[in-house]
Formats: C-alpha cells, sequence, structure tokens
C-alpha cells in the first residue's frame, strides 16, 4: 500500500503509509527514551496528590486511573489499529468474542432487533443467536450474501446489522457498501468482523460500516501467543456505548498482551503478503489434486463471489477452504497423515494450521445448521502460515493421497 501525499513527509501519523503507521504510530515514549515500546505492567497509578487523583476523576486533568479502563500500553496498540484504520477510536479487548460482545451489547437492549448472516464463527453465532434471546433481543439470521435477504429481514426495531466477511469457515462474503448503505437508510448501526480480511485486505469503515471488530489472536498477533482483540468505532458510539460498557464489565486487555499485539502490528504488513502469496499458490495447487472436489478462495476466479471480492478486498487474503472426497473419514485420514501443517483451531498463526470445522469450530451448530452453509463432513479449513509454500504444498499433496488410501 502506498501514500499518496508522498513529500514532504509530514509529522501527522495519519498521513504516513500503512506500514509506516504500524511501525512508529502510537507510541508514548518514558522519560528514559526507550527505542522499543515500553511494557507498563501496572494495575494502577500514584497521582501527586489527592487534588489530582480527584481531577483524575473527573476527566479534568488528563492521564491513566486504572488498567481497567486504560493503561499506557494498552493505548499504543489502541492508537496503532485506530490509524491503520483511519477510526475515529479504537478499544482493545482481551479477546476477539469480547470485541464482538461489547460491539453488539454495548448498544443493543431489549425489545431491539438484530439480523446477522448466520455464516460466521460458531462463538458469534453463539452471541446472536442464544445470548441475544436471552437479554430480550429478537435474532433473525439469513444468507447475508443477497442483499435482498438483508431488506426482507429488516423490521421496525431492527437496531443492528452484524457479519463477517469472508465468512468463517466457508469464505461467503458480504457486500459491505450495500449492507451498509441499506442499514443507513433505516438508522440501523453496523458491525463488521473484519478477521478473516484483517485490515490489510479489507477496510470495512471505509465501505461505510459503523464499527468494526477484530479477533488480534489472529492475524495481529501473528505468532500464535497471546488472546486480544479490538474495536473501532466513532467517538460518538465510544462515548454513548462502548466506552461505560468496557469500563464498567472489564473484559480489558492485558498490558504484556497489548505488548505482543503492539509488536505484532509491526510485521503485519509483510506477514500478510507473504501469507496470502502462498495461499493463492496453495489454493491452485490444491485445486488440481485428485480427491479434491472444492476449493474455496478469495483470490480464485472460480469463487463465488469473486467480483465482490475484487471489490472490497486488496488481497485474496491466507485462509483456504477446501473439500476432500470421502467426507470425515477421508479429512481425518488427511490432517493426520500431514507433517508439517498443524491440527488446531486456531488460525492466522505463522505455523499453517488445517482445522476440521464440522467437528471442531462448527461443531455446536449442529448438522442442519451446517448443511445450510455449506460446510460439508469433507470439508477442511486452511490458515497458511510463514512456512515455504512449496513445502506446504508438498505435506498436503502426499496428505491427500494417503487420505485416498
Ligand atoms: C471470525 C472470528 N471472529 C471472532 C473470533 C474470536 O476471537 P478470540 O478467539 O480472540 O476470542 C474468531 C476466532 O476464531 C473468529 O474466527
Amino acid at each position: 500500500m502506498t501514500n499518496t501525499k508522498k513529500t514532504p513527509i509530514s509529522a501527522d501519523p495519519a498521513t504516513w503509509s500503512p506500514e509506516t503507521q504500524l511501525v512508529h504510530g502510537g507510541v508514548l515514549r518514558s522519560q528514559f527514551g526507550e527505542t522499543s515500546e515500553a511494557l507498563f505492567l501496572t494495575q494502577g497509578f500514584v497521582y501527586n496528590s489527592a487534588e489530582q487523583a480527584e481531577a483524575r476523576f473527573k476527566n479534568e486533568d488528563p492521564g491513566f486511573q486504572y488498567s481497567r479502563f486504560g493503561n499506557p500500553t494498552v493505548a499504543m496498540f489502541e492508537e496503532r489499529i485506530r490509524l491503520l484504520e483511519g477510526a475515529e477510536v479504537a478499544r482493545a479487548t482481551a479477546t476477539g468474542m469480547a470485541a464482538v460482545t461489547a460491539g453488539l451489547l454495548s448498544f443493543l437492549k431489549a425489545g431491539d432487533h438484530i439480523v446477522a448472516a448466520r455464516a460466521m464463527f460458531g462463538s458469534c453465532r453463539y452471541i446472536v443467536e442464544t445470548l441475544c434471546p436471552r437479554f430480550g433481543i429478537a435474532m433473525t439470521l439469513i444468507d447475508g450474501r443477497d442483499i435482498e435477504n438483508w431488506k426482507a429481514a429488516v423490521k421496525p426495531n431492527t437496531k443492528a446489522f452484524f457479519f463477517e466477511t469472508p465468512a468463517n469457515p466457508t469464505l461467503d462474503l458480504v457486500d459491505i457498501g450495500a449492507v451498509t448503505a441499506l442499514a443507513k437508510t433505516h438508522g440501523i448501526t453496523t458491525v463488521v468482523d473484519n478477521v478473516f480480511a484483517t485490515p490489510m485486505l479489507q477496510r470495512p469503515l471505509a465501505h461505510g460500516a459503523d464499527v468494526v471488530v477484530y479477533s488480534a489472536t489472529k492475524h495481529i498477533d501473528g505468532q500464535g501467543r497471546c488472546l486480544g482483540g479490538a474495536v473501532l468505532c466513532t467517538e460518538k458510539f465510544l462515548t454513548d456505548h462502548l466506552q461505560d460498557f468496557i469500563r464498567q464489565t472489564g473484559p480489558s486487555l492485558s498490558p504484556f498482551n497489548a505488548w505482543v499485539m503492539l509488536k505484532g502490528l509491526e510485521t503485519l504488513p509483510i506477514r500478510v503478503k507473504a501469507q496470502s502469496a502462498s495461499a493463492a499458490f496453495i489454493a491452485d495447487g490444491l485445486a488440481t489434486l485428485k480427491g479434491i472436489s472444492r476449493v474455496i478462495y478469495c483470490g480464485r476466479a472460480d469463487h463465488p463471489q469473486a467480483a465482490l471480492a475484487k471489490k472490497q478486498m486488496t488481497g485474496g487474503g491466507q485462509m483456504i477452504a477446501f473439500e476432500i472426497e470421502g467426507g470425515k473419514d477421508a479429512a481425518f485420514r488427511l490432517q493426520n497423515a500431514l507433517k508439517i501443517i498443524k491440527i488446531s483451531n486456531n488460525l492466522g498463526d505463522s505455523k499453517s494450521i488445517i482445522t476440521h470445522p464440522p467437528t471442531t469450530t462448527h461443531y455446536r451448530i449442529g448438522p442442519e445448521a451446517r448443511a445450510e452453509l455449506g460446510i460439508t463432513d469433507g470439508m477442511l479449513r486452511l490458515s497458511v502460515g510463514l512456512e515455504n509454500e512449496q513445502d506446504l504444498l508438498a505435506d498436503l499433496d502426499a496428505a491427500v493421497k494417503a487420505a485416498r488410501g
């Protein structure tokens, strides 16, 4: 990604290219002038006087009070990701699910209605399908690929649209521009889970989204270490809803995890670029293997929504879904025969990871919901890491052969 406003370079980080923002953005240096961001592993902060403590709580004195409300290391992470997305504000959370929960439940209330694309991560679906109704929030799950379904689902009390695009694990897409335009005509807040695309390949805010949520656990850490999340939104959304929700319910990101995420952001562009290039190579390679009946990859011309992928994403990403003939047994044999690629339910790691959604991430939703989403028993999800792409394809090739017997 290049900055069009090149020379002279400005001191304003908002004008820098993403790669530069992700290295220098948001740095708060202590009195020691450290090069690398400091880890402020503290729960609280000391005031110079009782008067200063009072002023801090009245918001009359700038500074930190308590790490559940804010912390310098966490603030650096928030500012860095805020800059990258061009959001008005960002708030960090302990996990991606805390970000999804805060993004939705901070503003929804009993009597409201939420419409969500049903192709999504199992825990996200739990929030919409099980948790929301328990608190009097009605919900409608739709096939989010068709704008007509969004239109048909709107009710007078619809307050939120929620979707993942690309969705986990089917890589179904939702037209962010079309859905957010519809939302705006009805005063509906659109919340987008942008985990699969990463902020490097898709900017939902630029396409009209009101709130964007991340599992920073995935590509932002990028090396499988810490859990974390982030919510990006407007100042108004923060003041009206999110600030108090996060402060009072406490899904705060630990300073240590924030520090890991900050360093993860520095290398995010080169990792996503390399992993996406490998994923494109592997998707094409998989499609030629005997026994592989289907390959779904956002960067391939045969993705059912290839034109939309081109319109709203700047790359195919590092996630691939594919199907092996022979159902669950063949999928298990394939996984068990792999030498490099690891069996795990995580994604976005530097280590390549394979997942069998029907028996793991999407087990809880049951066979009917899986059939509706097109998650077959032979479907596998691959998160492409930083290993050599030829090694990865050779690993898959051998495992597919072994699975076919
Ligand atoms: C699309 C999506 N959203 C949210 C989450 C939740 O993230 P976390 O595990 O950090 O809570 C995940 C995790 O896999 C995910 O894939």
